[in-house]
């Protein structure tokens, strides 16, 4: 029997092509080409599954273009580069990599509101520059993060790992806004209490994203929400590029609307809006919260057993949908 036939989108472990090709026929792109549409229809001739690692976009027309398509495995846990609704009316199962990311991303999620509230890149530029020829009382004083308010838009697994950190590591008051409220147990066990979307940006002290991107959640943090933010609070965008309008908070943090903000995402990624390269008090990491070498591999395994599951077995480990086209 024809073994069905995959693609790897982009490059990825050699030990995870090995893994698949136990399974599949495997086309790979160790090179790390940046596929454009019609470039990626091209590769997908004739395939059954694809590998993607979160910026692959599938959409109505790719799938209209490859219609051996069974399924979809994203190496990550946002899945917003696929169209949920066009892979269900088209029969093609999506699953994402959550779970196995979790806790690695809310040490970054930390990290990051650390590194920004502490003012750690920009004092160590100044270093760097040879800038340091004294103490002085008031040399890169920043906030506390040790008994502030921790405020949390998204409360999922990341949200809730973040503000256990908070909680019982730093002695942080946590508040959050969700969706939907957690239930009690879930909010102790976090000491997390629920207030208003407004609430939330009046109150905390240290505001950090951790919500899906979608068409609601866009621009969710605006020039108006940064306009109703503490003048020495911190953002901390860990979510995905667009729930921030990155425009606007490159004039608060200008004009000390907040005072600082950390980002690991951005608007049209790997592009940076220029301003935000210009301003001293903005912490910039390219889109690594989950990298650790265990965790990324993780999650690879994870997509790797989704299409093993699925093409094999008829059973993914993490659907994202109800169907499939066997
Ligand atoms: C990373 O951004 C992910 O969604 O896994």
């Amino acid at each position: 029997m024809n073994r069905p036939q995959i693609l790897i989108a982009r490059a990825i472990f050699p030990e995870i092509i090995a893994k698949l090709a136990q399974h599949f026929e495997v086309t790979s792109n160790q090179d790390d080409v940046l596929w454009t549409q019609p470039q990626m229809i091209e590769q997908l001739a004739g395939k059954q599954g694809v590998f993607t690692t979160g910026g692959e976009r599938i959409d109505a027309a790719l799938l209209a273009a490859c219609p051996a398509l069974k399924i979809c495995a994203n190496m990550a846990v946002g899945y917003n580069n696929f169209d949920l609704d066009a892979m269900t009316a088209a029969g093609v199962l999506a699953t994402n990599a959550p779970d196995v990311l979790t806790e690695t991303t809310a040490d970054f999620g930390f990290a990051l509101l650390m590194a920004t509230a502490r003012r750690m890149a920009e004092s160590e530029h100044f270093l760097r520059a040879g800038l340091w020829t004294r103490w002085r009382y008031d040399l890169f004083a920043g906030g506390d993060i040790h008994g502030a308010t921790l405020g949390i838009l998204g409360m999922g697994r990341i949200g809730q790992g973040i503000a256990k950190r908070g909680a019982h590591g730093f002695g942080m008051k946590v508040i959050y806004h969700n969706r939907s409220r957690l239930d009690a147990a879930t909010e102790s066990a976090c000491q997390a209490s629920y207030v208003s979307k407004e609430e939330l940006l009046k109150t905390a002290d240290h505001l950090v994203l951790v919500l899906p991107y979608s068409a609601q959640s866009h621009h969710a943090i605006g020039a108006a929400e940064l306009a109703r933010m503490k003048p020495g609070a911190t953002l901390v965008n860990i979510a995905r590029g667009g729930i921030v309008d990155d425009a606007a908070l490159a004039t608060a943090l200008r004009d000390g609307v907040i005072a600082a903000a950390g980002l690991d995402v951005f608007e049209g990624e790997p592009k940076v809006h220029p301003e935000l390269l210009t301003l001293p008090n903005v912490v910039l990491t390219p889109h690594i919260a989950s990298a650790t070498l265990p965790t990324r591999l993780a999650m690879a395994n994870l997509a790797a057993d989704n299409l093993i599951g699925y093409l094999i077995g008829n059973r993914p480990l993490t659907p994202l949908n109800a169907v499939g086209r066997s």
